[in-house]
Order: structure tokens, then C-alpha cells, then sequence
């Protein structure tokens, strides 16, 4: 929807511009014809103020820490649904039906055996190599194995592609971690749930059965709800741009796990669990609490501080709420990871620094301690954000090819290099 006219004056010059409205949270300046008319460019490098899309599937309000998907509460889908059950509602709209579930899940199940020759793509890595490092690379690969759903101008192909990706990533989570302790393979089993198929995947081992605990099934599954898709999020916009080129599906998917990677964003769970183990004990959170202050120091508090949510993230309520479930259900007491980690958020809550920047624990603060607990080690938390990011990805990546407004992104510069010289010979240099 269109609204009023914001109007910009600039070198002598004026330029009404359109301004929209949303169903709910910011207007937007459409600035599309700003250039044309004024020779200037807007510049805001981390866009904190910038709207790259319209969008119909997640929304976040950063003051009130409030998260809606399709407009449905992360606390109630958290609560009340299923991993699957989440996925389509961010790809079709709305929840399904019993008959739509029960196919979405046959579906999805159906789908979950990779190309028997992607496992000769491990084989090329060394055993110690990052499993992030792995996604990137054979997830960028599957696009050599399914051509049949590359066309991004074909609904039906994109729907396809959507459903192996998500599909597949559990798997190929898990012959990541498997190749990287050394164990053989373990292929999906269809008569289990996503969560428990992607557990017996990571934990069986050919000399004994697995039996999956439901308790930690239910609690893997609410993880993958928790980072299940986050609004327009550097790897999601990673996604949208590299889609905006008409790359396939599969590519733009292995660029939004590189970024991902990156302790800044989804990489702060692996280097938040890392940073509690190093503070080691309570006694030590001041000297870390200090550091995360220190303008001089480049330490912060991984898990700490968004972006967008200027208050608690909704996710880290429900992923601390998880915690202790699962430590409960494992009969793991005093965990001094989860001691250092509940003194460090108190003391940090009632600290002048972190109140004046609205720095408050993120999803990334507890998810390490329960992932740890569940027997993950920490190199796999991203992989783990991965699989459960990828069903957002794709969602957006789909409104993305739909949406007619859309045009390969290009963004301009402000430019400040050397203005234009004339090549010098080396002998008059
Ligand atoms: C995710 O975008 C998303 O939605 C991401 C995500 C998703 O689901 O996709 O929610 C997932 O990435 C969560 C964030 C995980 N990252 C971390 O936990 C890493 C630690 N956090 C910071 O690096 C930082 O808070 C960011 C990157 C998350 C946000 O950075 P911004 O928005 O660019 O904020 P900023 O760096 O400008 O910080 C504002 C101020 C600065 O101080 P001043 O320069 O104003 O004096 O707050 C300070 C920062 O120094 N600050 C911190 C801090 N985070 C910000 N100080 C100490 N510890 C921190 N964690």
C-alpha cells in the first residue's frame, strides 16, 4: 500500500518520494527514484535502515522482543507444533490440515536419502575439517546431482527443490558429523519423526541399536522452530541476493550457510559455548564482563547484543527454558557452563554498559549448552542452525523469485578512491 510523500531536498534540489505501509511495524520511503532525480545515493552500510523487500513471512519487533511467523507467535509454534508442521507453514502461508500435514510429511520423508555417490564427496575432505566447511561444500554440490529441479522459473521444480533441501539437510548434517568422528554413515530411517530420524542419524553406530529419548527428540525438534527463519538476516539476505541473479536454489543455499558461519551471526552459538568455557567459573565473569567493555578490546559477549531486538529474544527465552529440560531429563546438575552462563546474564542484565546499548542474551546464548548436552560437539552448533535455517532460506528465497518487484540486487557506492591518472612507466615511479 502506498501512502503520503516524504519529501527530499538535496544540492538544490527536491524529490517527492511515495512512502508504504505495511500490515503492521515501520512505513518504508520508496527511494527507487531518488538517484534519478537528485544524483544521490542513500548510504547505509549495515542497512539499519534499510527495507530490502516486501515480505509476508516473519516479523520481528526489535523493541518489544516480539517474533511472528506467517503471524503466528514463536512461543506458540514453539509450544504447540512441529518442526514440519513450521516448515510449511513459512513455505504455503498458512498451518495445514491434518490430510495437508500428514503429506507434507510423507513427502518430506520420502525425500530424505541423498545421491549414494554424494558420500564419495567426504571422502575428499580431511577428518578434522570444520563440518561447516562440509555444508558448504556438498550442499553447494547437490546442484551437480539434482538438475531436475534447477529450472527457478518452473513452481513445480522450485517446490521440489524446496522440499530435497529440506530433506536432505538433516542427512547431510549427519554424514558431516559422522565423517568428521570417524564413524560410518548411518541412512535415515522413514518410520521416524524428523528430530528422532536426525538423532539416530548423528548417534547410532552399526554395533548396537539407538533408541531415541522423546524427551530429547522434543527438544531438538523445538531447537530446529527456534532457527527455523528470522526475517531479512544476513544469510537470508545472502540467500535473496545470490537468488536475484537466477542462481539455483542449491547454490543460494550453500551461500546462505558461508554466511551463516560467521561469528557474528550464526556462528556466535559454537564461539558462545567456546567463551563460557574459557570464563571457566563465576569468578571469573567480571574480568570477561570488563573486556566486553573495553572500547579498546575487540572481546564481546558472544550471545550477546541484535541487530534488531533491543529486548530479550523471544528464542533465548524458550531455548533457556529448553536448557533446563534437557539437562533435567539427562540428570545433569550444577553443569558449570550453565552456572557461568546464568551469573553472566544477571550480572550483565543489571549492568549500566549493557542496559544503555539494550544488549540482552540472544538465541545463540543458551542453545551451545543444550546442544552440548544432547552430545553435539560445538563445531557442529552452525551446522545445526544451518539445517534449521534452511526451510527459512528457502521460504524467503521462493517469495524472493515471486515477487515481480524484484530485480537482480546491484547496490552503488560512495566512492573514495583516486580520482582518475594516467598510468606512469616504471621508470618515472
Ligand atoms: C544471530 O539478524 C538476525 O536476525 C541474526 C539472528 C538470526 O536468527 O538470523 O538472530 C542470529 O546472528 C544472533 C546474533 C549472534 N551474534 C552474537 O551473539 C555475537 C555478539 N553480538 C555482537 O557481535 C552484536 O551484538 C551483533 C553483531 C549481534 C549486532 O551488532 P550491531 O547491530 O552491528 O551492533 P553494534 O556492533 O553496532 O553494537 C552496538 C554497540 C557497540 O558499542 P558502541 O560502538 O555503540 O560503543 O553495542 C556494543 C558494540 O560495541 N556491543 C557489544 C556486544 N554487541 C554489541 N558489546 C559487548 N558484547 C556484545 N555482545
Amino acid at each position: 500500500m502506498t501512502g503520503t510523500i516524504a519529501d527530499v531536498s538535496f544540492g538544490g534540489k527536491s524529490v517527492e518520494l511515495p512512502t508504504r505501509s505495511g500490515t503492521i511495524g515501520p512505513d518504508v520511503i520508496d527511494i527507487g527514484t531518488l538517484y534519478k532525480n537528485t544524483g544521490a545515493f542513500t548510504y547505509d552500510p549495515g542497512f539499519t535502515s534499510t527495507a530490502s523487500c516486501e515480505s509476508k513471512i516473519t516479523y520481528i519487533d526489535g523493541d518489544e522482543g516480539v517474533l511472528l511467523h506467517r503471524g503466528y507467535p514463536i512461543e506458540q509454534l514453539a509450544e504447540h507444533g512441529d518442526f514440519l508442521e513450521v516448515c510449511y507453514l513459512l513455505l504455503y502461508g498458512e498451518l495445514p490440515t491434518k490430510t495437508q500435514k500428514d503429506d507434507f510429511d510423507y513427502r518430506v520423508t520420502h525425500h530424505t536419502m541423498v545421491h549414494e555417490q554424494m558420500s564419495r564427496f567426504f571422502t575428499g575432505f580431511r577428518r578434522d575439517a570444520h563440518p561447516m566447511a562440509v555444508m558448504c561444500g556438498c550442499v553447494g554440490a547437490l546442484s551437480a546431482f539434482y538438475h531436475d529441479s534447477t529450472d527457478i522459473t518452473d513452481p513445480h521444480q522450485r517446490m521440489v527443490a524446496s522440499l530435497r533441501m529440506i530433506a536432505k539437510m538433516p542427512t547431510i548434517a549427519a554424514m558431516a558429523y559422522k565423517y568428521h568422528i570417524g564413524q560410518p554413515f548411518v541412512y535415515p530411517k522413514n518410520d521416524l519423526d524428523y528430530a528422532s530420524n536426525f538423532l539416530r542419524m548423528c548417534f547410532a553406530v552399526p554395533c548396537e541399536d539407538y533408541v531415541v529419548n522423546p524427551v530429547l527428540a522434543r527438544a531438538m525438534d523445538r531447537i530446529f522452530i527456534l532457527h527455523a527463519d528470522h526475517e531479512q538476516n544476513a544469510s537470508t539476505s545472502t540467500v535473496r541476493l545470490a537468488g536475484s541473479s537466477g542462481a539455483n536454489p542449491f547454490a543460494c543455499i550453500a551461500a546462505g550457510i558461508a554466511c551463516l558461519w560467521g561469528p557474528a551471526h550464526g556462528g556466535a552459538n559454537e564461539a558462545a559455548l567456546n567463551m563460557l568455557a574459557e570464563i571457566g567459573s563465576v569468578e571469573r565473569i567480571p574480568e570477561y564482563v570488563a573486556k566486553a567493555k573495553d572500547k579498546n578490546d575487540p572481546f564481546r559477549l558472544m550471545g550477546f547484543g541484535h541487530r534488531v531486538y533491543k529486548n530479550y529474544d523471544p528464542r533465548a527465552r524458550i531455548m533457556q527454558k529448553t536448557t533446563h529440560e534437557v539437562l533435567g531429563e539427562l540428570g545433569i546438575k550444577d553443569d558449570p557452563m550453565l552456572e557461568v552462563a546464568m551469573e553472566l546474564e544477571r550480572i550483565a542484565l543489571t549492568d549500566e554498559y549493557f542496559i544503555e546499548k539494550k544488549l540482552y542474551p540472544n538465541i545463540d546464548f543458551y542453545s551451545g549448552i543444550t546442544l552440548k548436552a544432547l552430545g553435539f560437539p560445538t563445531t557442529m552448533f552452525t551446522v545445526l542452525f544451518a539445517l534449521a535455517r534452511t526451510v527459512g532460506w528457502i521460504a524467503q528465497w521462493n517469495e524472493m523469485i515471486e515477487d515481480p518487484e524484484q530485480r537482480i540486487g546491484r547496490p552503488r557506492q560512495l566512492y573514495i578512491g583516486e580520482p582518475k591518472r594516467d598510468y606512469l612507466p616504471v621508470s618515472k615511479r
